[in-house]
């Protein structure tokens, strides 16, 4: 039983400010989004790729990439929509898991995806990669209001990585309630599902605004070489 991996990219990239969207710009001579393709291809389990793009992209067709491999679904307003768009899209033929896992971490380490593979089937259940938060975190606005208690936070970062059926089900609900689902597991959450949380390395962080697009860069030909 093969993994299909699905890869959000129909985003504006607006907080990075860039002439062509984020998941598009070039870093060591490749395409964020290849960069992100090219990890996922890296790990055995994962049969194919469905990357959701913007129903006006004019990137995605000049990049080379293999189509045998990789397919394209039009995405929708929020990411939630493009990720539930593409898993409609393999309605016909359903795989037992997904990975989803955004277009604009290219950074992410293959042997993180792997353990969050071999963890979730193990257990049965999904989750996601998290890093421990590192700073002191305030809560406020033009004054702190508290100092929250760091202990047990995470931030969420993806590969996420869950049964395929559940998955699709508690996007579907979750949207039609209106509910705020700003990645999977907010989603499984919501339908009361078990998230496992899967220590990820802290340089898997999300291209988001201009002053990342240096450091991705270095590391990126740090991991190329
Ligand atoms: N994404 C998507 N469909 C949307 C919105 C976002 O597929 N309607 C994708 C983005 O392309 C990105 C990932 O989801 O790969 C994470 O979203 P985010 O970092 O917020 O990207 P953007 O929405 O493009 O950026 P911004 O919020 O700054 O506009
Ligand atoms: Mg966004």
């Amino acid at each position: 039983h093969g993994i299909i991996a699905i890869v959000p990219a129909a985003g504006v990239g607006a907080r990075m400010q860039s002439q062509h969207p984020k998941q598009y710009l070039q870093l060591q001579g490749k395409t964020v989004l290849e960069h992100s393709l090219n990890k996922l291809a890296k790990v055995a389990a994962v049969k194919s790729i469905t990357v959701a793009i913007g129903a006006n992209d004019a990137y995605f067709a000049e990049l080379p990439i293999d189509s045998q491999f990789v397919n394209t679904v039009i995405g929708g307003k929020e990411r939630a929509d493009s990720v539930l768009a593409a898993l409609d899209a393999l309605e016909a033929n359903p795989p037992q898991w997904v990975l989803v896992h955004d277009a604009a971490r290219p950074l992410v380490s293959p042997a993180d995806i792997e353990r969050l593979i071999h963890e979730c089937q193990h257990h049965g259940e999904g989750g996601i990669l998290a890093a421990k938060v590192r700073d002191t975190i305030k809560r406020g606005d033009s004054h702190v209001q508290q100092t929250i208690e760091r202990e047990h936070l995470y931030q969420a970062l993806t590969p996420q990585f869950f049964p395929y059926a559940q998955l699709r089900q508690a996007l579907r609900d979750a949207l039609t309630c209106g509910a705020t689902i700003t990645d999977e597991a907010s989603a499984m959450e919501w339908a009361g599902h078990p998230v496992r949380l899967i220590a990820g390395r802290s340089d898997n962080f999300k291209l988001t605004t201009p002053e990342d697009l240096q450091l991705a860069d270095f590391l990126l030909g740090q991991q190329m070489t």
